[in-house]
């Protein structure tokens, strides 16, 4: 079972990624995870990918497929993969067909405001990127990872300017593929507005169903 994970910055993907990565198995791959960590690394792609990701803007194609490809091969999974964060382009789903099969696209849906207010409250461990949000999953102590202990942080491209453009992004470049996937009878529709258990059990539904 290989699985796209499709919408919007800040509507939840990641966090059901996770979730459903440890309930079916799955081997997650996020893209921004994957992104970050080179950049803080200094890596040669880190050092490229930079400016786009700070700024909101996609990174370029072939950059992100090259990626994309190796972590892969290097990850070998039996039961499949969630890709989180890919394709976000018509020119990267196409590619991603040369390499890979996909059996399902989840389209996760949500308002705008929405989005915008998970983004806004969301704040990052740097050490194990675990993932909270300060009304929906604080941590126990304030602003402390509950699993290593580490400050949490909020990332560089949730500032309000750069949330705009991610969105605008999102709407230009990756809505296309909606009807990419749509076309090929992948396409399931997740209603992302929910609390985070709901919205998990609809995927499983989905993907087991
Ligand atoms: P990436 O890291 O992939 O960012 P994104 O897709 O914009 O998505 P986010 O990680 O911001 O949000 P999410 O939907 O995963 O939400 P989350 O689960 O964290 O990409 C970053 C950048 O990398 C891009 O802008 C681009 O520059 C580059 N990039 C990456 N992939 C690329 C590609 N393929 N091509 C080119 N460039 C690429 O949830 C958000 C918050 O809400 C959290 O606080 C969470 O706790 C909370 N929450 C989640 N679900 C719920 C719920 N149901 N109820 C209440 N709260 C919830």
């Amino acid at each position: 079972m290989n699985v796209v994970l499709l919408g919007p910055p800040g509507i939840g993907k990641g966090t059901a990624a996770r979730l459903l990565s440890e309930r079916l198995g799955l081997l997650h791959v996020s893209t921004g995870d994957v992104l970050r960590a080179n950049i803080k690394q200094n890596t040669e792609l880190g050092m490229k990918a930079k400016e786009f990701v700070d700024s909101g803007r996609l990174v370029p194609d072939e950059l992100v497929t090259q990626m994309v490809k190796s972590h892969l091969n290097m990850n070998k999974t039996d039961k499949g993969y969630l890709l989180d964060g890919y394709p976000r382009t018509v020119a990267q789903a196409t590619a991603l067909e040369s390499f890979s099969g996909i059996s399902h696209m989840l389209n996760f849906l949500a308002s705008k405001k929405t989005a915008v207010e998970r983004l806004a409250g969301r704040r990052t461990c740097p050490k194990c990127n675990k993932v909270y949000h300060l009304r929906h999953v604080p941590p126990e102590k304030e602003n402390v990872c509950d699993e290593c202990g580490t400050e949490l942080y909020q990332r560089s491209d949730e500032t309000p300017s750069v949330i705009v453009d991610r969105l605008r992004v999102y709407e230009e470049e990756t809505m296309p593929l909606v009807d990419f996937y749509r076309n090929k009878g992948l396409l399931t529709e997740i209603d992302a507005s929910p609390p985070i258990p709901a919205v998990l059990e609809q995927c499983v539904k989905a993907l087991e169903g």
